[in-house]
């Protein structure tokens, strides 16, 4: 492979730390990459432990009754927040449980959900302390990420009457957090995907919960949707 690198990107030169410095965070980052291997290890024989057929089950195939479109904060796992486990949701998760109308990605997800699985809950979930939607409540750029932020910006101005009222920073961003989980229920609602899925089954509800990662508990917002007679003039098709 040498001898396809550019060795002047590779040049020393362009990280100015010691080398002692270099060797101890090379060994750390080789440690924490250690770790995954070896925690892997460990989930397998306890899995097994528990049922040596655990694998065999799941290998055969998937069933999930709920979709989680949740915050990609490592804080917030789908499967230990709801005490489930592999096999019981399926996620999407990506900065701030934000749900674009032209996601791909999303849209996708949604509709193998829905039309294939067949799952019966799809919970959009939001966390208080929310890095991205605090960021999306300043002023200061962070690049790329800021076309994505924008999302909530808008769900900001939206609801900007309410928010502007709240004088403290924390509950200010804590509101925000929940609106924009509200606007996210209402755009997953707005969707074809959902419509359509609405007007063939009765089993089919979206919700939206907020996690508050200080306690671990999850708080229903009371937002949930199980047909399109709210959607308004616009968005019912
Ligand atoms: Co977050």
């Amino acid at each position: 492979m040498s001898n396809i690198v550019d060795k002047e990107s590779t040049s020393p030169s362009a990280i100015n730390i010691s080398p002692e410095l270099a060797e101890e965070l090379k060994e750390k980052s080789k440690r924490t990459y250690q770790q995954l291997v070896a925690g892997n290890k460990a989930f397998v024989e306890r899995s097994l432990a528990e049922d040596p057929e655990y694998f065999n089950k799941l290998a055969a195939g998937q069933s999930p009754e709920v979709l989680w479109i949740g915050c990609a904060d490592s804080r917030v796992p789908a499967n230990e927040v709801t005490g489930t486990k592999p096999g019981e949701v399926f996620v999407h998760r990506n900065i701030a449980n934000v749900c674009v109308h032209s996601d791909m990605n999303m849209l996708s997800v949604l509709d193998y959900a829905v039309n294939v699985l067949k799952v019966k809950h799809v919970i959009v979930a939001g966390h208080y302390g929310c890095g991205g939607v605090i960021a999306a409540m300043g002023n200061k750029q962070f690049g790329l990420i800021d076309n994505w932020l924008r999302h909530i910006k808008d769900v900001y101005r939206l609801h900007s009457h309410e928010l502007d009222l709240i004088t403290d920073d924390k509950q200010r961003a804590n509101r925000l957090v929940e609106l924009n989980v509200v606007e996210q229920v209402f755009n997953l609602c707005k969707t074809t995907i959902i419509q359509n899925a609405w007007k063939e089954r009765v089993d089919l509800e979206i919700h939206g919960w907020v996690i508050d990662i200080g306690t671990g508990f999850i708080k229903d917002l009371q937002v949930s949707c199980n047909s399109s007679v709210n959607l308004g003039k616009v968005f019912a098709l």
